[in-house]
């Protein structure tokens, strides 16, 4: 089997929000979806259904099968155990970490992030008023690394949670042993309860290791919800589920106290595509993840041609290029030039709390042909401006 490379007509086709919220002039390097074809078991699954008329309520979980399927997935790949922990099923991991920072914590309770940092935390703190307490990411040679001496200072008393992103976007770092058990350290010391996101978990190139942050002992896996999904690595952000994994059953009892009504019915899909996708769709992962490893190597090799001036810090996961456009003096949204000026759409830096003032997210999960095209466009509009 081949991985399958869309072309730009037929991702045009599509009707998502990437392909479909700028004109068609615009090509998107933003949200975070790929351009490949899905894995044909995920893909053979929802024709079947189609071919049934299957569009009715789904069956109320628990879904046992799906349970099991994560279990061997987590024991496998990340020696985790997580048979006998409470599970609970969600639209989406920002639907989850909402509920967690609702029903684990009080109104005014800080949460710790370390932004530069995906746009939801912001509002999700904001939105549950759980305010962010920042420990932004520091540049660190090639890389970002956590200020652990600024992150003591920040940690006020009212301070609730960790909310920690790992793999982190948008810096692509994958956090080692030494700095989560720094950050676990500090959790027990503050009581903090931790909600570590692990969506990109699957998404890490070779040499780097994702150690779920449970894993470091009972006494941190006691006070951490983690969410899982296979919607970043198999490409599924539509079906809408995600796994909510709770290290304790009095948070998971807290958790469910939330009224059912709020969290929306099951999308019919969602579950049983994720447990296809983490139980027969790894020879499709294994493919992807080669060629996502290749995008991003070209860009470490084009970007002082194609975009000079732009800093690029190759990304241990994810297929984010966190660009570092500040020595080119475009503004604090390099994002409006490159719309404007080479009809690129990336992420807006700002999207990433200010500490993204000059920055742009490139998405790079893309045909090597689309992802020239994209340089190509950028190094036009830059060698435009003399
Ligand atoms: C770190 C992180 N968490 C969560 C999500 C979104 O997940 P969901 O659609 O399940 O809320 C994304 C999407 O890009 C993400 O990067």
């Amino acid at each position: 089997m081949r991985l399958e490379l869309l072309s730009v007509q037929r991702l045009r086709a599509r009707r998502n929000n990437k392909w479909r919220h700028y004109p068609d002039d615009v090509l998107p390097a933003w949200v975070a979806d790929m351009d490949f074809a899905a894995a044909e078991p995920i893909r053979e699954f929802i024709a079947e259904m189609a071919e049934n008329s299957d569009f009715c309520y789904p069956l109320k979980p628990p879904y046992p099968q799906l349970e099991r399927a994560l279990a061997e997935r987590m024991r496998q790949r990340f020696g985790w155990q997580v048979e006998g922990s409470p599970v609970e099923l969600v639209n989406d991991v920002v639907q989850g970490i909402c509920i967690a920072l609702k029903t684990l914590g009080d109104a005014g309770n800080g949460t710790v992030i370390q932004p530069p940092i995906y746009g939801p935390f912001l509002e999700a703190t904001r939105d549950t008023g759980r305010p962010p307490v920042f420990n932004p990411l520091v540049i660190s040679g090639e890389s970002y690394a956590i200020d652990f001496d600024q992150l003591e200072s920040v940690i006020a008393e009212n301070a609730r949670f960790l909310l920690l992103c790992n793999p982190h976007n948008p810096s692509g770092r994958v956090f080692s042993r030494v700095e989560l058990e720094r950050l676990a350290e500090a959790a027990l010391r503050h009581d903090l309860v931790i909600l570590s996101d692990e969506i990109h978990a699957d998404l890490v190139y070779p040499g780097t290791e994702h150690i779920p942050i449970a894993t470091l002992g009972p006494e941190v896996e006691a006070r951490t919800v983690t969410f899982v999904s296979a919607s970043k690595a198999f490409n599924t952000a539509g079906l809408r589920a995600a796994l909510a994994v709770f290290g304790s059953p009095s948070l998971h009892q807290r958790f469910s106290a939330f009224p059912r009504r709020l969290r929306g019915g099951l999308n019919a899909f969602g579950a049983e595509a994720m447990r296809i996708a983490w139980s027969e769709c790894d020879d499709w992962l294994q493919q992807t993840l080669a060629y996502l490893e290749g995008n991003r190597d070209l860009l470490a090799q084009a970007a002082p041609q194609e975009l000079p001036g732009v800093t690029y810090r190759k990304p241990e996961a994810t297929y984010f290029a966190w660009l570092d456009c500040r020595a080119l003096m475009l503004g604090e949204e390099p994002f409006d030039f490159f719309l404007r000026e080479a009809r690129v759409a990336l992420e807006p830096g700002l999207n990433f709390g200010p500490q993204g003032a000059g920055f742009a997210r490139l998405n790079f999960a893309t045909s090597k042909e689309i992802l020239w095209q994209i340089l190509t466009r950028m190094n036009d509009s830059l060698s435009a401006r003399g």
